[in-house]
């Protein structure tokens, strides 16, 4: 319940023009600003630096170029055009090519089929490059939108994609069971927006039940299962199953996000999982590091600690 609070105050408090920018005055103008902790730079190259570092340290990595809902259809085709640079400076630094992109970034609030062209323009330029990417999922809104873009691909033959379910939604068993049978990669993560009780489990409970249900069936039946989550009781569980079981650690990885549980990352690492770290990075960053307030509202006093040292110190 307290979270489900904390999600909502921190989603409304996203769309605040004021707050939007006092975030993006002080939020990453220093090495040690306050959104550098989760989001690598506002630059191809700062996240290239912060994926080789991850990559030295044994962890593999997903890069996200921040952005989500474009305001019109030129945004859209321009966001395919970010990633093809993206990938072009990806092949150049040599590190691992893998990833994550929104669809409401490619259009899919404006038109299904301009959303469609756009992804196959993407997957195009990320299959020439053999690269992997990962759907992220939005909010309830856009799940079977989502699903019924990424049906499209998949039937036309593209396997260089693959999803992200939420285990709050009620309906997530249901479509992990169509994903799995047709070998879909599956990303787990328990869900990062605001929805109302008809369509997601409210407390915590639920939400950590559904996850651990659904990550047994993704490690029996899945293909290549991502299962993404800080925590620890389910990482635990997660470990103790695949053991119990006999599955090989090589046939799923554990995935987290940038800047948060380090130390779990590392222990994972130093336990023979694999780890992949998910690289957020771009100028528009604002949303994203709200939905990771709302998680944590902890991070709160963080940030407000660093507020108070970037004031004092002039540019
Ligand atoms: P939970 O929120 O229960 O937290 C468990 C523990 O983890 C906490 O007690 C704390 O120790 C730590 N923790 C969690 N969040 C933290 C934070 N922000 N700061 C510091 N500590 C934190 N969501 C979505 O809706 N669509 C998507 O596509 C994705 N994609 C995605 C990719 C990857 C790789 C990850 C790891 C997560 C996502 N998410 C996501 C976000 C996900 O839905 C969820 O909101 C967060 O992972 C937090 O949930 P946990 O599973 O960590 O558990």
């Amino acid at each position: 319940m307290l979270d489900a609070l904390a999600r909502s105050c921190f989603h409304g408090l996203a769309g605040s023009h004021a707050i939007r920018r006092l975030a993006s005055r002080y939020g990453m103008r220093r090495p040690t600003s306050f959104a550098r902790r989760f989001i690598a730079g506002e630059s191809v190259a700062e996240a290239i630096t912060a994926a080789r570092r991850l990559q030295s340290q044994g962890r593999l990595i997903t890069l996200d170029h921040l952005g989500e809902s474009v305001a019109d259809a030129d945004s859209a085709r321009a966001a395919v055009g970010d990633y093809r640079t993206i990938i072009e400076q990806v092949e150049a630094a040599g590190i691992e090519r893998n990833l994550s992109v929104k669809l409401t970034q490619l259009g899919l609030d404006l038109d299904r089929s301009l959303c469609l062209d756009n992804l196959r323009r993407l997957l195009d330029a990320a299959a020439a490059g053999d690269f992997f990417i990962r759907i992220d999922m939005e909010s309830s809104a856009h799940v079977q939108p989502t699903l019924d873009v990424f049906g499209t691909v998949w039937d036309a033959g593209y396997r260089n994609v693959g999803l992200v379910l939420q285990s709050y939604l009620r309906r997530s068993m249901a479509d992990l069971e169509a994903l799995n049978r047709l070998g879909v990669r599956i990303r787990l993560v328990k869900g990062a927006y605001s929805e109302p009780p008809e369509v997601a489990y409210g407390d915590k409970a639920g939400v950590d039940a559904a996850f651990v249900e659904m990550t047994a069936r993704l490690l029996r039946d899945g293909t290549r299962p991502a299962i993404a989550t800080h925590d620890p009781a389910i990482l635990a569980s997660t470990r103790a199953y695949a053991h119990a079981h006999d599955i090989s650690p090589a046939r799923f990885e554990f995935q987290m996000l940038y800047g948060v549980r380090r130390d779990l990352q590392a222990a994972l690492i130093r336990a023979g999982c694999q780890l992949r770290v998910y690289v957020p990075f771009g100028e528009q960053w604002f949303p994203y590091f709200m939905r990771r307030l709302g998680e944590r509202p902890a991070n709160l006093m963080f940030v407000l600690r660093s507020l108070v040292e970037e004031r004092a110190a002039p540019l």
